[in-house]
């Protein structure tokens, strides 16, 4: 648990709010505390990102198509596409037998800014296509507005506790969505909390914590957030994640960019292409 340590060493030197040590996303990797173990099958669309290199957990994801995988911007900042890989189709991270991806691309959000906890999302297009089978499956994005009360499902390895052991198994958590300026208020009007955050909370005690950055959150099926800061661990603050439906045109944009891309091939094609779309 020494990074972890390392971790808080940093943050209490950059950021205290009040006399408390806030997790600041670029350093900070959430884990779910007080949630259970997931049933099987529960999340088909919840990835490991680990180190190409160490084969370490670092943060959650979730599959939006078979090439591309979602996830929060400071799991990713600062770091080579290659250094990745991605663990797909189990819930327990001690299996052998898994296949691994790997991605080619991050494409992070361009007004991503650490310091300030804003557009904390990312993309990573992979180099080969996933296998989608009933433990591999991509997850809907949601737009739809969630109203105050809706259950979200989130899901994640993580410590157990602060400072507590990584579980091979999945965990996972309901949690109650916050309106914004609820969640505003909660963190003292801090300007952390913006509008591109889903904010959400369970009971002092329940919550994310270390290690589940970037993983995911659904209501009804459908990826409403991921995960993105929270006051460490479960301690009665609502946490915040990047909401799906408030950068719904970011994914969008480079999903079909890409699909362009794979469909133009050569400059003549690309030209009829063109023409085509010009009359269409
Ligand atoms: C997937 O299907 C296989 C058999 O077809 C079954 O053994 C396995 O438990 C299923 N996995 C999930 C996650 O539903
Ligand atoms: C995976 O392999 C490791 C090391 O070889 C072993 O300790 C572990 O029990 C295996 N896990 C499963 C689920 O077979
Ligand atoms: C994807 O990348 C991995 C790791 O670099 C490599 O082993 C694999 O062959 C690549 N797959 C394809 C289809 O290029
Ligand atoms: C936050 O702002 C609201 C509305 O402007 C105000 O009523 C409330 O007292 C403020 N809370 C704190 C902790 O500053």
């Amino acid at each position: 648990m020494l990074p972890f340590l390392y971790v808080l060493t940093i943050v209490a030197g950059s950021c205290c709010v009040s006399g408390q040590v806030l997790y600041p996303p670029q350093y900070t990797n959430t884990r779910i505390v007080g949630g259970e173990e997931a049933s099987e099958g529960v999340a088909p669309y919840q990835i490991s990102l680990q180190g190409a290199a160490s084969g370490q957990h670092s943060c959650g994801g979730a599959i939006i198509d078979e090439r591309w995988i979602i996830t929060a911007a400071h799991c990713t900042r600062g770091k080579q596409a290659t250094s990745f890989r991605v663990l797909a189709g189990t819930q327990d991270l001690q299996q052998n037998a898994t296949k691994y991806y790997y991605p080619d691309r991050i494409v992070e959000h361009c007004n991503y800014e650490p310091r300030k906890y804003r557009n904390d999302i990312a993309l990573l297009h992979l180099n080969e296509s996933i296998v989608f089978d009933n433990a591999t499956q991509p997850v809907e994005l949601d737009h739809e507005p969630l109203v105050p009360g809706s259950r979200l499902l989130l899901t994640g390895w993580g410590t157990l506790s602060l400072g507590g052991e990584v579980p091979a198994r999945l965990q996972s958590l309901e949690v109650k969505y916050v309106p914004f300026e609820q969640c505003r208020a909660a963190h003292d009007n801090s300007t952390r909390v913006d509008i591109g955050h889903v904010c959400t909370f369970n009971d002092k005690g329940r919550g994310a914590c270390h290690g589940d950055s970037g993983g995911p959150l659904v209501h009804n099926g459908r990826l409403v957030a991921l995960v993105n800061w929270g006051m460490p661990c479960a301690r009665g603050y609502p946490d915040a994640h990047a909401s799906i439906a408030y950068y719904h045109d970011f994914i969008r944009t480079h999903l079909s960019l890409s699909e362009t891309e794979s469909a133009e091939g050569t400059p003549e094609e690309m030209k009829v292409l063109r023409s085509r779309r010009h009359y269409s």
